[in-house]
């Protein structure tokens, strides 16, 4: 791994991915290819002659080619996509376009250029919806997507494996639990509620708040991927999670209360009571848990953080970082979703 093309480095993952190597891994030079969507910000990379920027499409195979060509590129790490499940109930399209067309494209280019690895980013979405007593995903747990988003991934995902056995191309994919941490846009679960609670408005907890899901800080995930990278087998997939599987409710209780410690000034204070149950989701996953058994063993990498110390750091990133989160909430795109998604949803009594 010297010359890495990291597709998606604006975002959230894909640039704590980019800043984790350039300060863990001194020698590599890393391009960084994404298309600064609403999610993609060219703020969250540093300035840095180790990290060349692209703004481009992933689903543009000439520029593609032109990069892996121009660079040496020998590893390449795919995070670019559409992310946001509510957004794929409310406009699937662009999900169709990058999640699948895109990864197809860079594939097309990969194999072109024969590089030396691969690295799709996916998601335990993929897996679908555990009932209360079902056994934790494992990587051979049957696909069964329920939303636009998680069956545009699972296609990638079979796209990815097609072309391991079909054309040789050696590339590994890991499936990956809910990331929480610095730089992840205030549209998913724990930011938005952070700073709504900051603001003092309602939390908007959808259906009854019973929702399961295993959380991962965001570190732990970027050094998992180094060591599929440094360490995995070809033609093999990972799976990746926080091993802690709280309920929605659980987790924004737990970080109203850093809040209340954190800003003992707060007029909110006690941020939980700010919590308000409204409509659910459509075809909402109930309960997603990882087995990460494999990586374990295999690997021998295993989460650092537990979720009591990667909120609190979560926390102190927001709190710390007010001009960042300024700077989204006051793009039109930003507040044109929270009335599109949120203003619709009644309170619901629990
Ligand atoms: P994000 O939405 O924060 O960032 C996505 C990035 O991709 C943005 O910088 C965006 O500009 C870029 N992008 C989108 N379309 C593009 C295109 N056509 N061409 C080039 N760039 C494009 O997403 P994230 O949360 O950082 O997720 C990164 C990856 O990790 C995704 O593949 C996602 O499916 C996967 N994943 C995310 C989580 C999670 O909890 N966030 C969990 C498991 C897996
Ligand atoms: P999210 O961060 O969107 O991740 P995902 O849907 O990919 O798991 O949501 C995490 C959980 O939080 C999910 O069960 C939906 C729920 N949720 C709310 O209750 N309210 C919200 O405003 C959001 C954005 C999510």
């Amino acid at each position: 791994m010297q010359n890495i093309l990291v597709t998606g480095g604006a975002g959230f993952i894909g640039a704590n991915f980019v800043r984790w190597l350039l300060r863990e891994r001194p020698t590599v030079k890393i391009v960084t290819l994404d298309a600064l969507t609403y999610a993609g910000r060219r703020e969250n990379l540093p300035e840095q002659n180790r990290n060349i920027f692209v703004h481009g499409n992933i689903c543009d195979r000439a520029l593609v080619e032109k990069i892996l060509r121009e660079h040496a590129i020998d590893t390449l790490v795919h995070f670019a996509a559409e992310s946001h499940v509510d957004r794929s109930i409310l406009g699937p399209e662009a999900f169709m376009q990058t999640n699948i067309v895109g990864t197809f494209q860079l594939l097309e280019a990969a194999r072109a250029l024969k590089i030396k690895r691969f690295h799709h980013v996916s998601t335990d979405e993929v897996f679908g919806s555990l009932g209360p007593n079902d056994p934790a995903f494992t990587e051979t747990t049957p696909y069964d997507p329920r939303s636009p988003y998680s069956a545009s991934k699972a296609a990638s995902d079979h796209l990815v494996r097609a072309y391991v056995h079909t054309f040789g191309l050696p590339a590994t994919i890991s499936n990956c639990s809910n990331n929480y941490g610095p730089f992840q846009f205030p549209e998913k679960l724990i930011p938005l509620m952070i700073l709504n609670a900051l603001a003092g408005k309602p939390l908007p907890v959808y259906g009854d708040g019973q929702q399961v899901r295993d959380w991962l800080y965001v570190e732990d995930h970027c050094e998992a991927l180094v060591a599929v990278l440094e360490k995995g087998r070809v033609g093999e997939t990972y799976n990746i999670g926080g091993g802690v599987q709280p309920k929605n409710l659980e987790v924004v209780r737990q970080f109203c209360g850093i809040l209340d410690e954190l800003c003992p000034q707060s007029p909110h204070k006690p941020h939980a009571n700010l919590i308000r149950f409204v409509t659910d989701r459509p075809g909402h996953d109930r309960r997603y848990a990882m087995n990460i058994d494999k990586i374990e063993r295999e690997l021998g990498w295993r989460p650092r953080f537990s979720l009591e110390q990667g909120l609190r750091l979560t926390v102190r990133w927001y709190l710390d970082n007010a001009a960042w989160v300024k700077s989204i909430q006051q793009t039109g795109d930003f507040k044109q979703w929270m009335n599109r998604n949120y203003d619709k949803r009644e309170e619901v009594k629990q």
